[in-house]
């Protein structure tokens, strides 16, 4: 018998759906785990839409109050998946309540708030788990692998590029996403989180940068009601987007190796165009997440005209041996989170962390401050 954890879920849009699917399917794809997620409540501040989720998801309760979630003796852990604004003052509670968490990138709008939740996580000695569901792809793994044992020879300079349509579209709703006070920095937090995580997880920390950004869409439409996701408010009453759109950055590695960071909310043509290039001396490695189970490898001896080879991972890579019996047999987002719930549960079920762990938010939040700083200031600036 399978002690149970009690699981809440605060905030049920995009994310808290995907948490809530990940948190069902453990017993399918772990069925070793030691605990065994039990859906316990759900808290959404929209009407209605908590009492939804328990219906179709199988929660035993829903709220309006995430502070009720606090004070729940039922629930043991939780998924913060609030928008950017609430995950310190959600986080930092919930972690004084004793509860683990599982907590969406980028934990807050600036470093500050990151380190707060790190703190309090620490202080409270739970477990805490961040949404860098990137790098839990078995490619990224293998290519993290293949890079540390030398298959590329020493790294020279990488390439990380996030580029999305998504707010694309200048009748995207103005929601959240878009205010500084509740979204933060926009895309940097959006997007480049995930790939200074990535970029960290390939490559080791990074010693300065220097970044520019941009605001191309200054418009967007203000919303009649509820949204979730990125949905479309066309006719609304016009309001100024506060938060950027686009972040080039140049990376120096502590390795002594080079980088370039690209992220983009309003890219014409792509659609989550998330990955990277990864270029060693003597060798390559390449990711594109939308063909999130291929490597692109360049090895060996010949320097010049050496061939590059598609890699369809299998069960020996990361965790795909959870998920699918054989190479090109094609995992998907959801699975990315599932492996994150996994490592999450195994976290708390042990008392030690597996995978991510708010020290890489703080890392990640650092960089996209200093980018925000050298942004402003024009020239290299640390972490
Ligand atoms: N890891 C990833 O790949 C990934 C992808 C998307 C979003 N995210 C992160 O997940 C978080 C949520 O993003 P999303 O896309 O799901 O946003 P969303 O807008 O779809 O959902 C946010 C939900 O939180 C609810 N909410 C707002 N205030 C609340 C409150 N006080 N109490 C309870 N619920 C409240 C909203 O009503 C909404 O349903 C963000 O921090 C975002 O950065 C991560």
């Amino acid at each position: 018998m399978v002690d149970a954890l009690g699981v809440a879920v605060i905030g049920f849009g995009w994310m808290g759906r995907v948490h809530t699917r990940a948190y069902a399917r453990l017993p399918h794809h772990y069925p070793d785990l030691p605990l065994r997620p039990r859906l316990v409540t759900v808290a959404e501040e929209v009407p209605g839409r908590a009492e939804e989720a328990a219906e179709r998801f199988g929660f035993v309760s829903a709220t309006r109050d995430w502070r009720e979630v606090a004070a729940d003796p039922r629930v043991q852990a939780v998924s913060v998946t609030a928008p950017n604004f609430l995950h310190r003052e959600i986080g930092v509670t919930l972690a004084g309540a004793g509860k683990h968490l599982w907590i969406e990138k980028p934990v807050g709008l600036t470093a500050a708030d990151a380190r707060a939740v790190a703190d309090a996580v620490a202080r409270a000695g739970v477990q805490g788990t961040v949404g860098f569901n990137y790098r839990n792809a078995p490619a990224v793994e293998a290519a993290r692998e293949l890079i540390a044992s030398g298959g590329i020879g020493t790294v020279a300079h990488v390439r990380v590029r996030l580029f999305s349509d998504y707010a694309a579209d200048p009748d995207t709703a103005l929601t959240w996403r878009y205010e500084r006070r509740r979204g933060g920095s926009g895309v940097l937090g959006d997007l480049a989180s995930h790939g200074v995580d990535l970029a960290r997880f390939l490559c080791g920390e990074i010693a300065s940068l220097a970044a520019d950004t941009a605001v191309f869409v200054p418009e967007r439409s203000r919303p009649g009601g509820a949204t979730a996701g990125h949905a479309l408010a066309p006719g609304g009453e016009p309001g100024p987007v506060e938060n950027e759109d686009y972040v080039g950055c140049l990376l120096r590695f502590t390795s002594g190796a080079r980088g370039v960071l690209e992220a983009c909310r309003v890219s014409v043509g792509e659609q989550n165009a998330y990955g990277f290039e990864v270029h060693g001396s003597r060798g390559a490695v390449f990711w594109d997440f939308r063909r999130m189970n291929e490597l692109g490898v360049c090895r060996g001896t010949g320097y010049r005209d050496q061939p590059v080879a598609t890699v369809h991972v299998g069960p020996g890579a990361g965790e795909f041996a959870a998920f699918q019996p054989g190479a090109a047999n094609a995992m998907g987002y959801d699975d990315l989170k599932v492996i994150e719930a996994c490592r999450f549960v195994r976290s708390v079920a042990e008392g030690t962390p597996y995978g991510t762990t708010l020290a890489d938010a703080v890392h990640s939040a650092r960089a996209l401050d200093a980018m925000e700083r050298s942004a402003r200031t024009g020239g290299w600036v640390s972490p």
